[in-house]
């Protein structure tokens, strides 16, 4: 069983997430409001981060509401000030959820961590969910970016993900994911894919240099990218004039049958 790739408490993996946050965030804000969340819903957020999704859920359900949220590490959720959050070290592999029913029981960007167990993962979190009460992934997936131009970004990409695929982090599972929710058995779920479009300089561009430089040693030790390689891909961040694309994201989300 891999450990989990990052340090949540590490001040470089804090800035990480952060901008991650930053980015990812309004849409799953609007994803999730469009599922009609409102005051009073009691929410568990899996593998929670630094909490940005957690603090804001807090804030939307307000005092009548509850949020719990979960993590491998959970050191930053503990940060969170807020009255009506309850935040529990879990391994969402091999432990059990926090005692529901909730309202809603959603996960970002945390299965393809953990995707040997992710049909599993998403039997706890279905269990732990009411009778119609929502169920809420969002997860990434980088097949795109093998083929996308210019050549050395595709190709540290390739030996990235490659790397990540011999840690145990499936990068493909956001194409998995619709299935996977429907294997619960409630019916046919809803999903969405979007592709950012990413400039150079910009916010998106910063994230990805900030990845490059966290998994740069251990994958370049790896065998499976070299350094210029890297670099290349990394001079392409830095130009203001320079557009690709990396990541898709796949937001999945069904409603568990009142009976
Ligand atoms: C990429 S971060 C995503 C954080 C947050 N969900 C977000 O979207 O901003 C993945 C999170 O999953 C957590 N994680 C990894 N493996 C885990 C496990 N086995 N059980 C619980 N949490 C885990 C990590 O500690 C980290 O906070």
């Amino acid at each position: 069983m891999h450990g989990y790739m990052f340090d949540n408490s590490a001040t470089a993996e804090y800035q990480r997430l952060d901008l991650m946050s930053k980015i990812l965030d309004p849409r799953t804000r609007a994803s999730l409001s469009s599922l009609g969340l409102t005051k009073g819903w009691n929410c568990l957020e899996l593998g929670g981060g630094n909490g940005s999704i957690t603090e804001w859920l807090c804030e939307v359900v307000g005092e009548s509401g509850s949020v719990a949220s979960v993590d491998i590490n959970p050191k930053l959720l503990e940060l969170i000030p807020s009255q009506n959050l309850s935040v529990r070290k879990v391994d969402v592999r091999t432990e059990d959820l926090p005692a529901g029913p909730f309202d809603l029981v959603m996960c970002r960007a945390t299965l393809h961590q953990v995707s040997e167990y992710a049909p599993a993962v998403l039997a706890k979190m279905a269990a732990s969910t009411r009778p119609g009460g929502w169920i809420f992934v969002c997860e990434p997936d980088f097949n795109l970016v093998r083929t996308c131009e210019p050549a050395a970004w595709a190709k540290a990409w390739n030996g990235i993900i490659e790397w990540g695929h011999s840690q145990g982090v499936e990068w493909y599972i956001g194409r998995k994911l619709p299935a996977m929710v429907q294997a619960l058995g409630f019916g046919y779920p809803e999903a969405k894919t979007e592709v950012p479009n990413i400039r150079g300089t910009t916010r998106d561009a910063l994230y990805f240099q900030m990845v490059f430089e966290m998994i740069r040693d251990r994958a370049i030790e790896s065998g499976f990218v070299d350094a210029p390689t890297l670099d290349a891909a990394s001079k392409l961040l830095a130009d203001p004039d320079a557009w690709t694309q990396c990541w898709m994201l796949t937001s999945v989300w069904i409603r568990k049958p009142l009976q």
